[in-house]
């Protein structure tokens, strides 16, 4: 019996021709004096996203760190979705590393809005701490891959310019927000003075993440990575396979989110489980009977093959990426309504 792992999109492995390119890569020792495949790929992550420049690093967390470190001063406010990777998985790195705190949004299903950001921001006070930056994440990914529209951003780059602030924006994944309105990505960054892509999700890389930003700021990102520990040598052989990704596998990835919707649709109807309507990758799956907790589900669905990973007591999520099938998904809402029946 073959797996069908709808865990995460972080689950995709090198194909063949992936793991070429990373062969023939070009290398060279990134922070001596630099990597040529490196640069290659910085120079078409910043394309892609209408920005400048950009750096590669080995995690999105740690791109995201160094993100908030540029945006906001130490001891301010980082205002921020309440449930925002940034929030609740980076393991208060915005505190210990960026010396920030959170000022969290709470929001009707994700999208933190200009109007809800305005409110949140301090006023000028000897008492209270003052606001550092705004950060948004785009797709939001425990509001199960909502999209966050280019007019929302823009209005947050708005009110983040008029109140003197800097933007962070957290795209690990962007590439599905961009997918989704069938737009390009770099309509989705403008105002933000910071932006992190993750190529480990849904793309077939083993490894990577970029920070765009406006040149001027290279130095000072690039100061960060190398005092988190995140300056790497030969690093082209990573970087060939985010090329060899952006290349071949972004352009598929709405076929991903086509088997998301397909999930759904063959899950609406059960009278055990409500799938949500997902707009990218991720569909959240709420256990309808009280005795269904995630704990009991997930073992049953991973006998018969189906790995999702519990979001709540009783939701569950699957994820949709570059290793699943049509034929996957629809093997996994079959075992999916059997567990449940
Ligand atoms: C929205 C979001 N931001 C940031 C990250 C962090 O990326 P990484 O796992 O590469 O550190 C993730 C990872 O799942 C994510 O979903």
């Amino acid at each position: 019996m073959s797996v069908i792992d709808l865990r995460s999109d972080t689950v995709t492995r090198p194909s063949p021709a992936m793991r070429r390119a990373i062969a023939d890569a070009e290398v060279g020792d990134d922070v001596l004096d630099g990597d040529p495949t490196v640069r290659q790929l910085e120079q078409r992550v910043a394309e892609l996203v209408g920005m400048e420049d950009a750096l590669f690093f080995p995690s999105g967390t740690q791109a995201n760190q160094t993100g908030v470190s540029l945006c906001a001063e130490r001891g301010t406010e980082l205002v921020i979705e309440a449930n925002a990777h940034l929030v609740h998985y980076e393991l208060a790195g915005v505190a210990m590393i960026a010396g920030v705190q959170i000022r969290p949004v709470v929001t009707p299903d994700g999208v933190l809005t200009a109007e809800l950001a305005r409110g949140a921001l301090r006023g000028t006070s000897p008492r209270l701490p003052r606001s550092g930056a705004i950060a948004v994440e785009n797709t939001h990914n425990a509001a199960g891959g909502k999209v966050m529209r280019p007019e929302v951003m823009a209005a947050i780059a708005a009110l983040a310019r008029e109140s003197g602030l800097r933007l962070h924006l957290d795209g690990a994944r962007l590439w599905n927000a961009a997918a989704a309105l069938t737009t390009a990505p770099a309509t989705l960054t403008r105002g933000a003075t910071t932006v992190m892509v993750s190529l480990s999700k849904g793309l077939g890389c083993p490894v990577g993440s970029c920070l765009a930003f406006a040149r001027e700021l290279r130095p000072r990102a690039w100061e960060m990575r190398k005092r988190l520990g995140g300056g790497m040598r030969q690093s082209g052989i990573l970087a060939a396979a985010g090329l060899y990704a952006l290349e071949h596998n972004l352009p598929r990835i709405a076929e991903d989110h086509a088997n998301a919707r397909r999930l759904a649709d063959l899950l609406a109807d059960s009278p055990t489980v409500r799938p949500s309507a997902p707009e990218t990758n991720i569909v959240m799956l709420d256990l309808l009977r009280e005795a269904d907790t995630a704990d009991r589900v997930i073992p049953r669905l991973a006998e018969r093959g189906v790995l999702v990973v519990p979001f709540a007591a009783r939701r569950l999520r699957a994820v949709t990426h570059l290793d699943v099938s049509r034929a996957d998904v629809e093997r996994a809402a079959g075992v999916i309504r059997e567990v449940l029946r």
